[in-house]
């Protein structure tokens, strides 16, 4: 009996020993090709000499050094960085050590920026439904993921919710992308004014949403009338690129495709590609210059923000993924994944789409393809998949509630970056092999 408090207590886990490329190793020899990272974080794959080299040299020099102190030099050349390639204004860098710490980093950071600027009265946080941004408290409040959030309610921070730029549900059938665009930029509009726009801090979204709906990227212009929404209300754009950015999309920062720079964008997964635990939040010149002209510091802080080992393998894991030119391989692997989805599936009774951007890619399952009716929740579709996937050695991450919290199932597939032609190949293979299975047995 194990005594470590597992995920899932009562599920037995095998015991992962060793990585080898995109497959991870267990115990008892199996092999399991990695087809979503873990969840979007594995990039590099699971044993990258240089990534592991350069945690060892960094742990030998000096493993970590506390921020109030001492900066590092791998922190400096990591920031330096993320910020030459980042949008238009971001021009700092606030490390933390995951995604749920760099949203709620990014929360304070807009509430002490208004508080700075002497406007205390803006404290509404606008989301979507349907999103994801982490499961501590204030992330989980701005989350519109019902199932997650509702255990703890009466714990969570006031939270307002617009709908999702969800095209494959949301979009109407006499509707243009860009009508479905302006659409959901006036509910934004609309909610800033209902809630008075002197009010309202930020407006937080997932560039392209994953876990919760299953890599749904934004129509074109999205970003951009919700940019002009932000805008004409002071209200900030904060964007979670947690699991989209750091190449996942096939640009370093998700939100570039979409012609848009946020005054916040929070990024972690890809960052330290699994070989540490790594987030970070990079900050507008404008919000930098208010906090450090005003109270002069950022009232925040954990331990161990600004690691010097992660650091290390995170900007080794930039470093491997200009060299080796991944990102082109996202893009043309990404293609190749989405397009043989869509071959295979193009005539398949239950599933209703195949979307995503890069290697992120989203498959969305439905009872009746014509209606898009999902499966009753109970027969917990989502789960099957998982079990037959894992059996026949591919991880692959699905999920349940796709629709509204509650229903729906998808899969979710976030491959390593060095994947080749061939591994895609037989990841669609195993993964049909595993809908198929678990179809079978509804
Ligand atoms: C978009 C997004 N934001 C935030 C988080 C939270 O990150 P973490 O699990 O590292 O706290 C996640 C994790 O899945 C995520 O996908």
């Amino acid at each position: 009996m194990s005594t470590v408090f597992h995920r899932s207590p009562k599920q037995s886990l095998p015991i992962a020993v060793a990585g080898d490329g995109i497959e991870i190793i267990d115990s008892t020899g199996k092999r399991y090709i990695d087809a979503s990272g873990g969840a979007a974080v594995s990039c590099l794959g699971h044993s990258n000499q240089r990534v592991i080299d350069a945690i060892k040299r960094q742990a030998q020099q000096l493993p970590y050094a506390h921020t109030s102190f001492f900066t590092t030099q791998p922190a400096e050349e990591l920031a330096d960085r993320l910020v030459a390639a980042a949008p238009q204004g971001l021009e700092h860098v606030y490390f933390v050590s995951g995604g749920s710490e760099a949203i709620e980093a990014a929360l304070k950071l807009a509430r002490q920026y208004f508080v700075e600027k002497g406007e205390p009265g803006r404290r509404h946080f606008i989301a979507r439904r349907q999103s994801y941004h982490g499961n501590t408290l204030g992330a989980l409040a701005i989350g519109g993921n019902a199932w997650r959030r509702e255990p703890f309610l009466p714990m969570l921070i006031e939270a307002h919710h617009v709908s999702p730029c969800y095209a494959y549900r949301e979009q109407r059938a006499d509707e243009t992308e860009t009508e479905f665009a302006q659409r959901l930029a006036d509910e934004l509009e609309q909610k800033i004014l209902e809630l008075g726009a002197d009010s309202v801090a930020a407006f937080v979204a997932e560039t392209v949403v994953g876990a919760t709906a299953g890599a749904v990227p934004p129509v074109r212009e999205y970003f951009r009338k919700i940019r002009a929404v932000c805008d004409r209300y002071g209200v900030l754009l904060i964007l979670d690129e947690i699991m989209s950015g750091m190449g996942r999309t096939g640009y370093l920062y998700a939100c570039e495709e979409d012609g848009v720079a946020p005054d916040i964008l929070t990024i972690a997964k890809g960052l330290g590609a699994g070989y540490q635990p790594i987030g970070a939040v990079l900050v507008s010149d404008r919000i930098y210059r208010a906090i450090v002209g005003g109270t002069g510091f950022f009232q925040h802080g954990h331990t161990y923000i600004g690691h010097a080992t992660a650091c290390a393998a995170a900007l080794e894991v930039q470093r491997v993924i200009a060299d080796d030119k991944l990102l082109p391989n996202v893009l043309a692997r990404g293609e190749q994944l989405r397009g043989l989805l869509r071959e295979h599936y193009a005539k398949h009774p239950h599933i209703g789409d195949v979307r995503g951007r890069g290697l992120f890619v989203g498959v969305e399952l439905v009872s009746d393809r014509e209606t898009k009716a999902p499966f009753d929740a109970s027969l917990k579709l989502h789960a099957a998949i998982r079990r037959e996937a894992f059996a026949r050695g591919l991880l692959v991450y699905p999920m349940g509630g796709t629709v509204d919290g509650k229903i729906g199932d998808h899969v979710l597939l976030a491959p390593p970056f060095i994947c080749t032609a061939r591994d895609i190949d037989e990841i669609v293979s195993r993964l049909a092999d595993a809908i198929d299975g678990a179809l079978a047995a509804m």
